[in-house]
This record gives structure tokens, C-alpha cells and sequence, in this order.
């Protein structure tokens, strides 16, 4: 219930949906039952560059159970997104079967549909596709650099001149692989004509996106797709574009006309639906003896597909991170056989970091100080990116260090290599900034006020299992005092009000003012029929008197200057005035003023510990600690549970992630979960996160900043750094190996 002092904004509270993911409730985009379902499975290209010379259907298609078998040469022809001023981004912008050409590794090349999965899957190895086939090319070193200007450049002052004069510089070139989202539930569509309109079960982080996106390549109105996903089983951006496997459950669903359930193989989540791509950085810091930062420069190189341009953004992060005059970055592009990247968690400014952070670390050791003080030295006061520098919408970055420095035992690390031990162990301490940028979009939230005492709320955005459904609920019982248990969250569904995607980490903050909005529209019309009831107690006293003002504490409407128990609760009001609900809608979107007055950015810092047994060549990561600024926390159990599982994706990316090639066909040799390593329970010691808590309220009237990334965002630099620490080897290309420890251990022994 909330009351003053006792907000349930801020409260621990349980998610609303939790139960119906633990007893199997929840329906994921394959778990809609369906009457006369069909299955379709993918043949997919086991080559990375070719021409399809021929494709035998004749032995599948005569297989039991079989349907259809859809291709190139047999297809209704799909449609690429037109950009510009139609809404919408696709994953992938060419449609499945466009032609003849083979781009990558795992590219759709035909859909087997019938009756049952099994025969689905039987049939589709019996589908014979000739290629003629061209050399693949998976490795940046082997594409030719492109011509024309990088693809962003940044520059202040005069990095290059600055460098020069530098007294003391570090120029190092880092390295992340490729890396693959791997949500627990694969990408999976169930599509369904109904007429001429389609229905798309999705697993989807943007389902009004979906819907825009499959209009355009379906060539129909937007009011005749309707996108659903109100469950996810996680997406880490890899579900905020639709991919090609929707369109082709589409196409199936029209041709066999019966519903079709297609989810994308285990091997295939590796090609066909983005991954984060690899990035090769080149970062030159110069600094004064005392440590101020004189001159940055980055240079990102990164490959993109032969389909689509993408573009990881690691650059912004250099510009506005640290205050130095001089800055210049540049990213330049690549294309390969390789599916299109697409975000992955924290894109651009988690691998963005990495090379700014480490180079950091090792300038720090150049210049015989601490790694925290070098950091403190050149705080950025305000975001020196823009011209004219722009003042921050809130930032505590400062305390961040500090509580986290205390909380760790920073001040008991002893600089020197290998002088930590515990036990057979060395231990090794890393630190490192995070940052993540705050932005809100528009939404449209519509509440109701049920004369059975509850309330529902509703909006199309979706929960991609980070807690949107109860910061919802949240919100909503605090402006009405009904309890969360009789609150009733709608969401992930193209039919109700426009809602945002879920990525950037923007939905609370872009949610929040809407739900607040339409709470109170409700509540206003609530007490609008409380003055007219025939018996109110809430009457003018005589005509021409302004009636007193009401307001709706406890779920109970009462005059504003009296207690919640003189009134009566807002369903007798209802009930009285013979209406089943009563409901408001409201849009809300950033203030533009606002929005270009101030630099909006979270802040955190990242304390790591790790534990080198040099015996057993054993690594493991001992201790982290997380200190975040992201304004107000809405919820600090789902908040830090966003936090503690961005540290596990970050020691993940630091330890073990990386997707390799085979040169010869552009497969992805570990596409599978026993050789694509992730971090398990075993690699993961306690974790622990602090919140420093300073409402943004230039951003919105909560002052909740986003918090789904930053989590991760520095994370694999203090690892590395602690491994420096722990082992003198400076690993400066992902993940850590302990090859790379053993080795560098005989060299200083
Ligand atoms: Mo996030 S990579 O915007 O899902």
C-alpha cells in the first residue's frame, strides 16, 4: 500500500509475472496452442560464398508429412525495408530467397513445412542444393581496406600533435572476437493467416518495430500484421530486429494455410540472427608526467556483412568519458561473409571500453599511479564531446569510486605484480569505469479502473524478462494505493497502445511518465463521477461553489484535506454511477529542449578480484563489485538482478566468449553450447551491488535512468586488468586464455 514515506517505487518488489514463468504459465512464441499446426524447418547454405546452381526438392518433397517446400525459384517475391520515413529497422533488410546468391555461412536457402516437426526435419536433409562456389572470407586481415572516409570520425583539438609532444604515451591495439547472444529461448515465430492478415507469435524485443518491418517486406498494411510476444526468454538485443526466419514462417503460414511454427536451431542462432562482431582497436593515450590526459586517440576497425551495414559504435564512449582536449577517433567497416551484426548488449560502449579502460590501466603503470587516482585526475566534469561542452543531467561518478573503493579494500592493493596472494593463489585487482547513455523515447500507456476493485494497464512494449511488467505495477499502485496483487499489466502486443522496443536500456525511463500519466487520467475521472454521484458526499455545498478537491489515496476517494477513511473506495464510485471501468490514455516523449540542454549518461565503477593459481593454471574470478549511478531505482531486486547478470555476461566476454570461423566455408565451428563457452554457476564467485542513489529528474519525474547494460559495460577491462596484476601477462585480445598465462609465466620466470 502506498503511503508517504513507504513509496512502492523503490520497493524490493517480487516480479508480478514470476509465477507464471516458474509453473510454465508463461507462453514463449512457440507455446501458443494452435489448432492444424504446421512446422517449418530451415535448409540453410553450408557455404559462405556462392551462387545456388540447383535446388532438388524431388526426394523431400515426397517424404510423409511434407507440405511445401519453399525456396528461391518457387517464392512470392518479399520486399525490402524502404528506410527513410517508414518506421522500422529489420535485422537483416534482405528478404529470404531475394535471389540465387549466398552471402554467408547459414544463410537460408530453403523451408521445409509439414505436418510434424520430425518430418519437417527429416525432410529437409533430404534437400539437395548444388553451389557453385567462391572463396569465403571470414578474417578482417583478408579484406581489402576500404575506400573513402571512415565511417565515423571524430575529432577535438589535435590528438595527433598532442601525441607527439606527449612525455609519456601508451599506443596498444585490443581485441575482441566475434561474440554470439545466446538467449536461453532461441529466436521462433508461430505465424497465422487469418484472411489477410497475419498474427506472429515472436520472441520479440520490439513488437511494434515487428509489425512496421513485416508491412514493409510483406508488402502489407500495417494494420494486418499483429505482432505478440509477451513473454521472452531473454534477447540481449539479438530480438530487438526481426530476422529472416519470421518472414519465411509468414510465406509458409500463406502457402499451406495453416498456422506454422518455426524456431531457429541452436547451430543457426550463431549465423542468421546477429552477433556482436569482432573489433580490432588501436588506442594511443598521451598524458603529462603527472598523469593529465593529453591526447586520445582510437582507431576501430570492424567487420559487417555483405547484406547490411552495421555499424558498433565504440568511438562515442572515447569522446566524452574523460576530459582531454584532444581527441580523434575513426571506425571503419569491412565487409565479409559473415551474417549481419546487430547489437549485443551494451553495443559499441562495452567493446568501446575495452581498449579505453585497459589503455588506462597500462598508462596508469607507465606512470607509477594508482589506477583509480589516474581516473580521478581526469574526471569529466561535464560531457566535452559537444561544443560547447554540455553540463551532465546528473552525474555521481566520483562517489561511485569512493563507496566502491571502500567496499572492495581497494586502498590494501599492493601495486606491484604478483605481491597478493592468498593460499596457493595470487590475486590479482582490476577497476574500471562504466557508463551507459540514458535516453527515453515516447510511449502510450492506457489504464483502467475496474468496478471490481482492480485496475489493468497496457501498452504494446514488451517485457524481455528484465521487469517492465512490474515496474508497471509499480507505478500504477503507487499513484492509486490498489495493491500490485490487483493490478492487471498488459503488454507485447501490436493491438494495444504504442509502446517502445526494449533496447538501449530506455523503457523504464520511457514508460514511466506514460503509466504515471494515464494512472492519473484515470484517477480524474474517477473523481470526476464522484462529484456528480446523486449522493456524493463530494458535492458543491451550494451552487456556484467549486467542489472540493478530491484526491485517491489507498484506493479510496476522498477530499484532499481529509483522511482516506472519510472517503469511500473508488469502486463504489463506480458501482454508484452503474460503470464497469473507467480509463485514460496517455503519450508522453522527452522534452527537446531538455534533451540537448543536458548529457544524459549513467556511471558506475567496477571492482574485480581475481585468483591465479599458477600450480594448476587455474583462473577464476574471486570478487566483483558493481557501483551504479543510474538515478533512481524503480525496483532494486529486478535492478540488481539486471546488474549482477550483465557482471556474469561481462566475465563471460572477459574469460571465455568467442565465435570462430573455418576459412574454408565461413562456418561457425563452435555453433553450439559445448563449444561456445559461456560463464556457468562454477565461474562465478558472490557478486555483489551498490546503488548510489540521486534521482535524474531532467530526464523524467521519477528520475529512472536505464539499467539494463551498464551492468556489463566494464567488466572485461578490470578483469584483464587484475590478470595483469595476478600474472604480469597483459592479455590484450579476448578472451583470457590460460595458454596466454602459462606462457607469459615461463618467459618471466
Ligand atoms: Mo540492447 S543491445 O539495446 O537489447
Amino acid at each position: 500500500m502506498s503511503t508517504p514515506g513507504n513509496s512502492i517505487i523503490g520497493a524490493p518488489i517480487t516480479r508480478v509475472d514470476g509465477s507464471l514463468k516458474v509453473t510454465g504459465g508463461a507462453r514463449y512464441a512457440v507455446d501458443h496452442p494452435l489448432d492444424n499446426v504446421a512446422f517449418g524447418v530451415p535448409v540453410a547454405s553450408t557455404v559462405g560464398n556462392a551462387r545456388i546452381a540447383n535446388i532438388d526438392t524431388s526426394a523431400a518433397s515426397r517424404m510423409p508429412g511434407v507440405l511445401a517446400i519453399i525456396h528461391h525459384g518457387n517464392t512470392d517475391p518479399l520486399f525490402r525495408p524502404a528506410g527513410g520515413l517508414m518506421p522500422g529497422r529489420a535485422g537483416e533488410v534482405r528478404p529470404p530467397f531475394e535471389d540465387d546468391k549466398v552471402y554467408y555461412y547459414g544463410q537460408y536457402v530453403a523451408i521445409v513445412v509439414a505436418n510434424t516437426f520430425e518430418q519437417a526435419q527429416d525432410a529437409a536433409t533430404k534437400v539437395k542444393v548444388d553451389y557453385e562456389i567462391h572463396p569465403s572470407v571470414v578474417d578482417i586481415a583478408d579484406v581489402p581496406p576500404p575506400q573513402g572516409p571512415p565511417r565515423i570520425h571524430y575529432a577535438r583539438g589535435n590528438a595527433a600533435q598532442a601525441f607527439e609532444s606527449a612525455p609519456v604515451k601508451i599506443d596498444e591495439t585490443y581485441i575482441i572476437p566475434t561474440e554470439t547472444h545466446n538467449p536461453m529461448e532461441m529466436h521462433a515465430t508461430t505465424a497465422r493467416w487469418d484472411g489477410d492478415k497475419v498474427i506472429l507469435y515472436e520472441s520479440s524485443q520490439g513488437v511494434v518495430n515487428h509489425q512496421h518491418i513485416m508491412s514493409e517486406m510483406l508488402g502489407i498494411p500495417v494494420d494486418q500484421v499483429q505482432v505478440l510476444s509477451p513473454f521472452i526468454g531473454s534477447g540481449f538485443g539479438g530480438k530487438l530486429f526481426p530476422w529472416p526466419h519470421s518472414l519465411m514462417a509468414a510465406l509458409a503460414a500463406k502457402r499451406v494455410h495453416r498456422p506454422v511454427k518455426f524456431v531457429v536451431p541452436r547451430n543457426l542462432m550463431f549465423t542468421t540472427v546477429g552477433h556482436r562482431p569482432l573489433t580490432q582497436q588501436r588506442m594511443r593515450l598521451g598524458a603529462t608526467q603527472e598523469g593529465k590526459l593529453l591526447s586520445i586517440q582510437h582507431d576501430v576497425v570492424q567487420p559487417t556483412s555483405l547484406v547490411d551495414t552495421y555499424v558498433e559504435g565504440c568511438t562515442g564512449v572515447t569522446t566524452m568519458l574523460y576530459s582531454c582536449d584532444n581527441v580523434e577517433a575513426h571506425q571503419t567497416l569491412l565487409p565479409m561473409n559473415i551474417g549481419t551484426p546487430t547489437p549485443m548488449r551494451g553495443p559499441g560502449i562495452v567493446p568501446g571500453l575495452y581498449p579505453l579502460e585497459s589503455g588506462m590501466d597500462e598508462l596508469a603503470i607507465k606512470l607509477n599511479l594508482d589506477p583509480l587516482e589516474l581516473r580521478l585526475k581526469n574526471y569529466a566534469e561535464q560531457d566535452e564531446s559537444f561544443n560547447p561542452n554540455r553540463p551532465w543531467s546528473s552525474k555521481h561518478l566520483r562517489e561511485c569510486y569512493q563507496v566502491g573503493a571502500e567496499k572492495f579494500g581497494w586502498s590494501k592493493r599492493t601495486p606491484r605484480v604478483g605481491s597478493m596472494r592468498s593460499g596457493d593463489e595470487i590475486l590479482g585487482m582490476g577497476i574500471a569505469t562504466a557508463t551507459w547513455h540514458a535516453g527515453r523515447g515516447s510511449a502510450t500507456v492506457r489504464v483502467r479502473l475496474n468496478a471490481d476493485g482492480t485496475a489493468r494497464a497496457s501498452c504494446a512494449t514488451q517485457d524481455i524478462g528484465t521487469g517492465t511488467y512490474t515496474v508497471f505495477a509499480q507505478i500504477v499502485s503507487e499513484k492509486t494505493g490498489i495493491p500490485i496483487d490487483k493490478i492487471e499489466v498488459v503488454l507485447g502486443d501490436t493491438s494495444l497502445p504504442d509502446g517502445p522496443t526494449s533496447g538501449g536500456s530506455t523503457v523504464t525511463a520511457t514508460v514511466s511518465p506514460a503509466v504515471s500519466q494515464a494512472t492519473a487520467g484515470a484517477i480524474d475521472r474517477v473523481i470526476a463521477a464522484a462529484q456528480t454521484l446523486p449522493s456524493s458526499p463530494f458535492k458543491r455545498v451550494s451552487a456556484g461553489d467549486a467542489p472540493p478537491a478530491l484526491k485517491m489515496t489507498a484506493g479510496r476517494i476522498h477530499a484532499a484535506d481529509a483522511p482516506p477513511e472519510s472517503g469511500m473506495p473508488f469502486q463504489e464510485v463506480l458501482a454508484q454511477k452503474r460503470l464497469a471501468a473507467l480509463e485514460a490514455e496517455s503519450r508522453t516523449a522527452p522534452d527537446p529542449a531538455t534533451t540537448h540542454q543536458y548529457s544524459a549518461h549513467s556511471f558506475g565503477a567496477q571492482f574485480i578480484e581475481v585468483a591465479w593459481d599458477p600450480g594448476i593454471a587455474r583462473l577464476r574470478v574471486s570478487r566483483a563489485l558493481t557501483v551504479i549511478d543510474a538515478g533512481r531505482i524503480i525496483n532494486p531486486r529486478t535492478g540488481r538482478n539486471q546488474i549482477l547478470g550483465a557482471v556474469v555476461m561481462g566475465i563471460g566476454m572477459a574469460m571465455f566468449e568467442e565465435t570462430l570461423y573455418d576459412p574454408r566455408n565461413a562456418k561457425p565451428l563452435n555453433n553450439n553450447f559445448a563449444d561456445y563457452i559461456v560463464a556457468t554457476n562454477a565461474d562465478i564467485p558472490d557478486l555483489d551491488c551498490i546503488f548510489v542513489e540521486y534521482p535524474d529528474l531532467h530526464l523524467n519525474e521519477f528520475g529512472a535512468r536505464g539499467i539494463g547494460e551498464i551492468g556489463l559495460a566494464g567488466v572485461a577491462s578490470a578483469v584483464t586488468m587484475a590478470v595483469y596484476h595476478a600474472t604480469g601477462v597483459r592479455v590484450r585480445k579476448l578472451p583470457v586464455r590460460i595458454e596466454d598465462l602459462v606462457a607469459g609465466q615461463q618467459l618471466t620466470a
